[in-house]
């Protein structure tokens, strides 16, 4: 029986299927958040990815049969948005999926029938693909479902193999694809030409596991996992040209074009392309600050802002000029809610966390793309000024120019390419990389410099030595042999002390040994110090940093001669290495802290554990209230306080995710993770070292709060003996006030708003009297004034007297002189130029205004302003053009005067 597509709303198509599999048993399940459990990856880019722990046995399903719409967001073809029929940023994805349960014959049976017989799509334009080898697949299309086989393809494993990620599980897939044109006949199938057919239904056989060297073990169990594109489906029932043009999404592009005062329709290419840009990162953007993630330059954060920024640019593009995102988000809220009803609940913080990047970017926009049209310009000029010109290369924007476009107006590389492009010009990608390389390695502190080289060296090494052994979670102490010798980076088999040498010149060596209890820089947390000592050898250790699956111990030599293959003894420095422990721990306790307090939603965004102080950024998109910061702290010194133990173990990845351990996005983590937790109060994924007991930290001081990027705040702290330093420089300087001041330390704010007061009054009066002494002084100017006729004119610089006490001078001259002019200037503040004209009003009958006059004169100085005839003042920027715009007034009355 064929039938007839059904003219479905997009939530109509979501519900049938829903319903279709919930009728054959399928559990329905709510759309997980975009954020991925899996630490692996960014965002949520399928159906199956909340699942991925049931398909891999190490959870337990619930349900043997489930059924979603899952929100999904992939970025990888972001510059097709808007281009092709069916790129998206964000889309829902249909799924079905079976958890040991049914497979390939049950799951293609219902595939078919729901596509024919829910949603009537004819059976003659439907299409199907296997992967090349499932012969299986092939026949149960054939023999049970009844698919000619001229319109059955095999396929190879780029298009028919399909695996969540580099890793994880997999399996041969089978693809329906709908077909536009039936009438172009079977011979030609083409299932790449999407002018033709369209996927909308991937069914997997999920049965295997790959692992990073490309191995498949089969899985305990056969799965089904399948995806709908719901957008896609939405685009065959509704018999639109693309998935922009659907329900789902056209509303928002209606109000777009409404703010613009354009139609869709009736746009042009680049118009609708911009359009349809803004209605799918529209989407993308609601839901993704519904799932609590917030914009920042790092991470998921940073796809957040950049589909902002995408949004606000095209927005621009299409002739919006003002901010208008959180009206294009109502649409997509009003859209979506009645499936996703957070986006409504959270609606206040999504448009506020909308409106603060846009606001932010709009003024960015202004400064870059002004500094970017003079860029493109000048690329230009110099293209029509090249000798070989018109066949000169390509025009081209240098990678220099990018890159600072990019580090001081935060223009994305890809915005910069993407406006230049529309002017026919290229960037140079390799040249901006380059320049990005550069600041990386301009950051580095000097003796990073050396690690680079230390790095080649090692390379090179790397096979002929094993992997330091780090034995440091238990060990202050260990012998150790060396196993290579560096320095400044280059091998040597031998390092000597230099015997002559004073501290400062001490021989620097770096040291690999084959086991170490020295704590490697990484997570944050700062290298061990402390000493190698040998038969007669004496080494300070400095600092500790990892090359790959090296230790390299940065010291100098006090004493003796080091020698490859020698046996040393290793020992830290036990006080810092508790310092810096009590330091990680406490961070831990910080993002635990901030997290019940704050929001729970904030994210670590990096931190540095030293052994002093520690640092911790993290993403929120406002800063914290005194009040917040003194809960955090009490919070963190009553976990101090109550002395919780830490309990450490190593544990598959998987567990340890599903305990709710927190992991660091950006880390990559191995299949076993080591996991800190201080039950009830902290659990996160970490190498690093820590207390055994919070009791050991001591107390816990807060020392700043600030942002260091949009988005991104940083606390400093510190804990423990560091405190008490931190309180000591206090108390030593509120002492040596409340000595200074002769009052107590309590009477120390009110005694200084006292003298604040004094001083403001005093600063006042000597304004004041600085202003007499000046008009007193103009007074000698009177034996300057230069007569042409019968008008005198005076024409002078005042040293620092304001606005108002020139004006009196010049009045003041004015009428002393009776008839003529006095042009007076001066800069009362850096930065900031002032100029009076009072002319008599025989100089106006000579046709000289004040007004006018004094504000020609001011332009000089970069600025204006103007007044009446006989009175006029005027200011500027330019301090240093005040000469010359006085020598300018001097000429002009000179010349119209005599
Ligand atoms: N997991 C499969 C996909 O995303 C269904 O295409």
């Amino acid at each position: 029986m064929s039938s007839n597509p059904q003219h479905l709303s997009g939530n109509e198509i979501r519900t049938r299927f829903l319903d279709f599999y919930a009728q054959r048993g399928h559990q329905i399940l709510a759309s997980a958040s975009l954020v991925p459990e899996d630490p692996t990856v960014l965002l949520t880019i399928a159906g199956m990815l909340p699942f991925k722990p049931i398909f891999l046995g190490q959870r337990t399903p619930e349900f043997k049969r489930a059924t979603t719409s899952q929100k999904c967001i992939r970025t990888n073809d972001i510059e097709n948005v808007g281009r092709t029929k069916r790129h998206q940023t964000f889309f829902e994805m249909l799924g079905n999926f079976s958890f040991g349960d049914y497979f390939k014959e049950q799951a293609i049976a219902w595939g078919w029938e729901i596509s024919t017989e829910v949603f009537g799509l004819p059976k003659e334009r439907l299409v199907v693909s296997v992967f090349e080898e499932d012969d299986e697949a092939y026949a149960i299309w054939r023999d049970q479902i009844g698919v000619p086989e001229a319109r059955i393809k095999r396929m190879g494993a780029d298009d028919n193999f399909w695996v969540s990620g580099p890793t994880g599980p997999c399996g041969p897939c089978s693809e329906i694809y709908y077909d536009f044109h039936p009438e172009r006949g079977d011979d030609n199938i083409d299932l790449e030409d999407d002018t033709r057919f369209i996927e909308f239904y991937n069914l997997v056989f999920m049965q295997y596991n790959r692992d990073a060297s490309g191995n498949l073990t089969p899985l305990q169990n056969k799965n089904i996992d399948t995806g709908m594109g719901l957008e896609r489906i939405t685009q065959i029932l509704q018999q639109v040209p693309n998935n922009y043009e659907t329900d789902l999404i056209f509303p928002i592009i209606e109000t777009a074009a409404k703010i613009a005062g354009i139609e869709y329709h009736s746009s042009d290419e680049n118009t609708k392309v911009s359009l349809k840009v803004i209605g799918d990162h529209v989407r993308s953007v609601v839901h993704m600050i519904a799932d609590e993630i917030r914009a920042s330059n790092v991470g998921r954060g940073y796809v957040l802002r950049r589909l902002i920024r995408r949004v606000v640019r095209h927005g621009r593009l299409i002739g919006i000029s003002g901010e208008f995102i959180n009206q294009v988000a109502e649409t997509a809220i009003a859209l979506s809610e009645s499936a996703y009803p957070n986006v409504r609940k959270r609606e206040t913080t999504i448009k506020a966390e909308l409106q603060r990047e846009e606001a932010n970017f709009l003024k960015t926009l202004d400064r870059g793309e002004k500094l970017l049209q003079e860029v493109i310009e000048e690329v230009f000029y110099s293209l029509e000024h090249d000798p070989l010109y018109p066949y000169a290369p390509h025009p081209i924007i240098s990678g220099l120019d990018a890159f600072t476009l990019y580090d001081t107006y935060g223009f994305p590389l890809e915005l910069t390419q993407e406006i230049a492009g529309e002017k026919g010009v290229g960037v140079d990608v390799e040249g901006f990389n380059a320049e990005m390389q550069k600041q990386r390695i301009r950051a580095k502190e000097a003796h990073e410099t050396i690690d680079l080289t230390v790095q080649g060296s090692l390379d090179k090494l790397a096979e002929h030595i094993q992997a330091t052994e780090f034995l440091g979670y238990t060990q202050p102490t260990t012998t150790a042999k060396i196993v290579a010798l560096f320095v400044n980076g280059i091998y040597q088999e031998e390092v000597s002390a230099n015997e002559l040498a004073v501290m400062e010149a001490m021989t620097t060596v770096q040291i690999v040994l084959d086991k170490t209890p020295f704590y490697a820089e990484s997570g944050g947390q700062i290298g061990d110090r402390g000493y190698i000592s040998g038969d007669g050898i004496v080494v300070q250790v400095e600092d500790v940093k990892k090359e790959s699956d090296f230790f390299v111990h940065f010291g100098r030599i006090q004493r003796g001669t080091l020698r490859v293959g020698d046996n040393v003894t290793a020992q830290i420095d036990r006080a810092g290495r508790r310092r810096a422990q009590a330091n990680h721990t406490a961070t831990h306790l910080l993002q635990a802290a901030l997290k019940t307090i704050v929001d729970n939603g904030i994210s670590q965004a990096g931190s540095l554990v030293s052994f002093d102080r520690l640092r911790f950024d993290f993403n929120s998109p406002r800063g914290l209230t005194a009040e917040e910061i003194q809960q955090v702290e009490e919070q963190i010194n009553t976990w101090i306080a109550e002395a919780h133990s830490a309990k450490i173990e190593v544990l598959p990845l998987a567990e340890a995710k599903a305990r709710g351990a927190v992991a660091m996005f950006g880390e990559k983590y191995g299949d076993e993770v080591r996991v800190i937790d201080f039950p009830g109060v902290s659990m996160e994924l970490c190498g690093g070292t820590h207390v055994s007991n919070t009791a050991e930290i001591g107390v816990f001081k807060i020392i700043s709060e600030a942002g260091v990027a949009s988005g991104v705040r940083r606390i400093e702290a510190v804990s423990g003996l560091a405190v008490l330093d931190y309180l000591n420089v206090r108390d030593k300087v509120v002492k040596d006030l409340s000595d200074r001041f002769k009052v107590k330390p309590e009477e120390l704010p009110e005694r200084i708003t006292t003298l604040q007061n004094e001083l403001r009054t005093t600063e006042k009066q000597l304004e004041t009297l600085k202003g007499q002494l000046a008009i007193a002084k103009s007074d000698s100017l009177l034996q300057t004034a230069e007569t042409f006729g019968d008008h005198k004119i005076i024409v002078a610089q005042l040293e620092g007297v304001d606005p108002e006490s020139l004006k009196s001078a010049a009045e003041r001259l004015l009428q002393k002189i009776g008839n003529g002019a006095v042009v007076l200037g001066s800069v009362p503040e850096a930065d900031k130029v002032s100029l009076v004209a009072a002319f008599s009003p025989e100089v106006n009958k000579k046709g000289l205004q004040a007004g006018k006059f004094i504000g020609a004169i001011a332009k000089i100085c970069g600025g204006g302003g103007g007044g009446r005839p006989n009175l006029a003042q005027a200011g500027g920027r330019d301090a240093s053009k005040l000469p010359a715009a006085l020598e300018q007034a001097q000429s002009d009355l000179n010349s119209a005067l005599s």
